[in-house]
């Protein structure tokens, strides 16, 4: 952002600068130039000067100050820094604090007015073009936005702002410069009451180029209002001043050639001054066009030379008709007056006729005449709808939007005056600055350094002196009797201000300056340059002569402005009329004195180039203009002695971080304070001072180069409070997320703590409906129990569920409650059911013929044997044999007979009841005993002859295949192994004969051979054993299971 600077250097009211504000203006430095040309540092090279004036323009900065100076470089082109915004913006805040700008401007005149209860004035100056009278108009709109409102402020307002177009349409015109170029100066004062709302205005007007209404240079043109009036204003007026339309009808109009110009709508502009002049209240609206017209009909009226006499040509005599008409004067009067001239001497009244120039002279003379007055009427008519009508006043601003210094190829009579008056302004200047300037060292305490100007006071004196100046000299020669000419008047200025060193005409001058001089030239060197002035036409224009008929003849008219403005007594009065230069000294010199009673800030206003175009920035145009405004001599006063200035606090605060005896705070005085830093910073002798409130600094780059060590340190500052700041916030993010916490685990230790108390409540009445319950289980269902019973009931399911035997074998099944003895009965068996059915569905028949074989052996077995248990769990098996039956004992077996069985055994011969190994097959006939060793056939038993399978019910293997007797060729067959209970259900199945196995007691007899008889004894005992006892019994002892 473009930034205000901060430099406050004359004004009191600055030291409320705020800390901002210079920090931006100090960075913003070096990237538009300087803001303030006070900061530049070689503020004595006119070449640094334009050149930052041009960065900043060519950025469309056109706001530059010099101190309280704002330098305003013309755009040529709308800048959207008007905006309703950017008078907000202003409003009330510091003047360096926002960018340079006439708002910055217009805000601190008028704070301070109010504030300091003071009167103030803006004085804008500058060449044709530069943009003063947008200034003064932009400082117009500012003071009226920025003050209080209520109806009646609105209306004084309105006028203010409205009495603009009216005097533009009547004093400005289109010239080589500036399409809307004023030609008079202004100073118009805004009065403020102690509300400081605006409540009345007042004009001032300076010098009128009254020239304009009767001849304009080629490409110029006469005041606007003729061209808005022809285009403007309605058939009838037009019908009724007995106008036409077209411009270039009229002589006074016709002369410029460019009676139309693209920039400028002459129709909307009288539009806008219709409008105007209804606000300001103007009766007299058309006696004020009859005279606008009337100028025009008067241009047009020529004259014939009639042996040396004028007369007026007869074609253009309706002119003079109508002029007579518009300002309701007589006709034949105004004829007379317009080709004669009465003169009286010695109380006798003569009268000549004029010869044609005179009359042309006349003519052109009363034209502008009642123009020129008609202009300061209309100025009073302004001035009287802006009195304050009663309200009282308290404060004004005033703003003077005047010509600059001008030079021109050839310098007249207006330059003249014009030139004079920018040297009493720039008196005025050097006088307030170096008075503001002591005022403050002195305030201060310091010693007054003297600055080096130069005191133009010398040149004023030279125009203005009494009897000696220019001025009167002039006014001397127009008096003066004979046949005074401008030539003369050169001669005399010659003779009396001829040794002036300031002065030099084509006479006096040395011939090296002669040749740069015309002999009817004088040549003045002004504060801001040599002007060459050529005095053709100086007494004409002093005199501003108006003829004695012409004037009595206008003051006899009944037009309602000629009335108030040819007053009889003015014709009747002797007293010679004051000249225009002593009437412009006297009024220069109250202006002076109004301006010198107040409060000043300037506004210098500079045009970039000559053809109005933006964007184009022409070095030896605006060096011109910087050296007549005398910018460079501005800047030098304010640069004589120290640079820059602040007050202590404010340097302090900036600084203090510089040094470590000041960082944070310094506990001393702030004076103490400031001296310190300065020792810190090394600041040298006399590139300081220290004042009573202020500290001084002599040279921009004593400043600049603390800024800059400032700037380096801000970045150390900013890195650490940047820490700080985030450890600050971090801790607070931490001590919120740890209240968080807190409170969410509080919440959530609550929450819990409720869910527990409900649970153990819960808990509590299901224990207690439980005890109930179970107190109450013998009854019948009643509310009491029916839950606790439900709960058995469940629960025992629950277990059943969990619990259920999963195999056929398993017999367990949990315990049921009373109430469901029955139920788990029939569940107990419908699990069974469930299981067997699952179980036989599976089934393979390999297996089922297994499952036969293990149900008959259940049922043969079963609580009869005690090894039955241990052979439920061995799987019936087709073969038990130790090694493979051999080759010998399958031929053995007899045709057709497959073996079904075999197992290898123990035999125990009917002898000794010796044990042998023997192989026993079984086929679907017989049982084979087969030699384990050699294979051959030992015994052989059909199962139909078969007549017993006898084991004993204890755990032994003993099995004895029983056989008829007869059959007996070799006895009973007592063999064992591991597979007693297998063997005997095995045979059993094969024979088809299950009823012949018999489990026995504690002995049995067996057959022998021979008819004999064997007993066989079981016992329990230690020790698996098989014995011959001595009594010959076989005794079998098994180990108990
Ligand atoms: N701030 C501005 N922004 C935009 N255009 C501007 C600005 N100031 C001046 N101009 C342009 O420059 C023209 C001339 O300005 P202005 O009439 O204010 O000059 P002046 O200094 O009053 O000249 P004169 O002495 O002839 O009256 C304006 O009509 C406008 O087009
Ligand atoms: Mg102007």
């Amino acid at each position: 952002m473009d930034v205000g600077i901060f430099h406050n250097y004359e004004f009191p009211r600055s030291e409320r600068l705020s800390i901002q504000t210079m920090e931006s203006a100090l960075t913003a430095r070096d990237r538009v130039g300087v803001q303030d040309f006070v900061l530049l540092e070689n503020f004595t090279s006119e070449t640094a000067f334009i050149e930052n004036l041009r960065k900043r323009s060519s950025e469309r900065l056109i706001y530059t100050y010099i101190g309280s100076v704002l330098v305003s470089v013309n755009p040529y082109r709308p800048l959207n820094i008007y905006t309703a915004y950017h008078q907000e913006k202003y409003q009330g805040v510091n003047f360096y604090e926002m960018p340079p700008h006439v708002y910055a401007i217009s805000d601190n005149v008028y704070r301070s007015m109010r504030n300091e209860n003071k009167d103030h004035c803006i004085l804008i100056s500058g060449e044709s073009g530069s943009g003063k009278t947008e200034a003064s108009k932009y400082i117009l709109q500012y003071l009226s936005v920025c003050s209080s409102n209520n109806d009646k402020v609105e209306h004084i307002k309105n006028r203010l702002l409205q009495s603009n177009p009216v005097l533009e349409a009547f004093g400005n015109a289109k010239t080589h410069r500036n399409d809307n170029s004023s030609r008079f100066g202004k100073y118009m004062d805004v009065q403020f009451d102690y509300r400081g709302a605006p409540v009345g205005g007042h004009i001032l007007n300076y010098l009128l180029e009254k020239s304009r209404v009767v001849h304009q240079a080629q490409g110029e043109r006469n005041f606007h209002i003729f061209y808005q009036f022809l285009e403007g204003a309605d058939d009838e007026t037009l019908r009724r001043m007995q106008l036409k339309r077209n411009p270039n009808d009229y002589a006074y109009l016709s002369g410029g050639k460019c009676a139309r110009v693209p920039s400028i709508n002459d129709k909307k502009d009288f539009q806008t001054v219709k409008n105007a002049l209804k606000v300001v209240d103007f009766p007299e609206e058309d006696s004020l066009f009859s005279i606008v017209s009337s100028v025009l009909h008067l241009g047009n009226v020529c004259f014939d030379d009639s042996g040396g006499k004028a007369t007026i040509s007869n074609d253009t005599m309706s002119h003079v008709r109508i002029v007579a008409v518009l300002l309701d004067c007589k006709c034949d009067q105004l004829v007379t007056a317009l080709t004669h001239r009465t003169i009286e001497a010695n109380r006798e009244k003569m009268c000549s006729p004029l010869n044609r120039d005179q009359a042309m002279y006349a003519r052109d003379a009363l034209s502008k005449a009642i123009y020129g007055r008609m202009f300061d009427w209309l100025i009073n008519k302004i001035n009287g709808s802006l009195d304050l009508k009663g309200q009282s006043r308290r404060n004004l601003i005033g703003l003077l939007d005047i010509y600059g210094f001008e030079i021109f190829q050839r310098n007249s009579f207006e330059q003249f005056c014009i030139n004079f008056c920018n040297e009493k302004l720039q008196q005025l200047f050097i006088r307030l600055t170096l008075k503001q300037e002591q005022e403050e060292y002195e305030a201060e305490g310091i010693a007054w350094e003297p600055v080096e100007y130069f005191n133009n006071q010398i040149i004023c004196d030279l125009v203005e002196q009494r009897h000696k100046g220019i001025v009167d000299i002039l006014d001397e020669e127009c008096l003066r009797p004979g046949d005074p000419t401008d030539l003369t008047f050169l001669k005399k200025l010659e003779e009396t201000v001829g040794k002036h060193p300031h002065f030099v005409t084509h006479s006096l001058a040395d011939p090296k300056v002669r040749k740069t001089m015309q002999y009817d030239e004088f040549r003045l060197q002004h504060y801001a340059g040599e002007v060459t002035y050529s005095v053709e036409g100086f007494l004409d224009k002093n005199n501003d002569l108006l003829f004695r008929d012409l004037k009595e003849t206008m003051s006899d008219a009944g037009n309602a402005v000629l009335k108030e403005t040819f007053l009889k007594a003015e014709v009747t009065s002797l007293k010679r009329p004051e000249t225009v230069g002593s009437q412009f000294r006297s009024s220069l010199n109250k202006l002076m004195e109004i301006l010198m009673s107040k409060e000043p800030s300037y506004v210098r206003c500079i045009k970039p180039n000559d053809t109005k175009q933006a964007d184009k920035f022409d070095d030896s145009l605006v060096r011109h203009q910087v050296k007549y405004l005398g910018l460079m001599e501005n800047l030098r006063v304010r640069r004589a002695g120290f640079a820059y200035r602040r007050t202590h606090e404010i340097f302090v605060k900036r600084y203090k971080s510089l040094c470590p005896d000041t960082w944070p705070n310094y506990r001393g005085s702030t004076r103490e304070g400031v001296q310190v830093l300065c020792s810190y910073l090394d600041y040298k002798e006399d590139e300081y001072r220290i004042g009573k409130t202020k500290i001084f600094i002599r040279f921009p780059r004593t400043l600049f180069a603390t800024e800059d060590a400032f700037q380096a340190r801000k970045h150390e500052l900013a890195a650490m409070m940047q820490a700080t700041w985030r450890g600050y916030w971090q801790w607070k993010k931490y001590q919120r997320m740890r209240e968080a916490v807190t409170k969410i685990s509080a919440h959530w230790r609550r929450i819990l703590a409720q869910r527990l108390k409900e649970k153990r409540k819960t808990g509590a009445q299901a224990i207690r409906k439980f005890i109930i319950g179970f107190m109450n289980r013998g009854r019948a269902r009643c509310p009491e129990n029916a839950h606790f019973l439900d709960f058995v009931r469940i629960s025992y399911l629950q277990r059943c569920k969990n619990k259920l035997p999963t195999s056929v074998l398993d017999k367990s099944w949990p315990r049921p409650p009373a109430a469901l003895i029955e139920t788990a009965k029939l569940l107990e068996t419908m699990n069974m059911q469930n299981m067997v059915r699952k179980y036989v569905k599976q089934m393979t028949p390999e297996r089922k013929i297994v499952m036969e074989e293990k149900v008959l052996a259940s049922s043969l077995f079963k609580d009869k044997k005690e090894s039955y248990g241990e052979s439920l769990r061995r799987p019936f098996a087709e073969k038990r044999l130790n090694e493979p039956m051999k080759p010998k004992m399958m031929s053995m077996i007899e045709a057709g007979e497959k073996v079904m069985y075999a197992c290898s055994v123990l035999k125990y011969d009917r002898h000794g009841y010796h044990a042998r190994p023997r192989v026993l097959a079984v086929t679907s006939k017989s049982n084979y005993l087969f030699d384990a060793k050699d294979g051959k056939l030992k015994q052989k038993i059909a199962h139909e002859s078969l007549t017993g399978l006898s084991v004993s019910s204890l755990s032994d293997d003993l099995l004895v295949l029983q056989a008829p007797a007869e059959n007996k060729e070799k006895g009973d067959m007592i063999v064992t192994n591991d597979y007693s209970i297998e063997a005997a259900t095995k045979i059993a199945i094969i024979s088809g004969k299950p009823d012949l196995v018999k489990v026995v007691g504690r002995n049995m007899q067996h057959d022998m051979a021979g008819g004999k008889k064997g007993e066989i004894e079981f016992a329990a005992g230690q020790e698996n054993s098989i014995t011959k006892a001595k009594n010959g019994n076989l005794i079998v002892i098994s180990r108990s299971r």
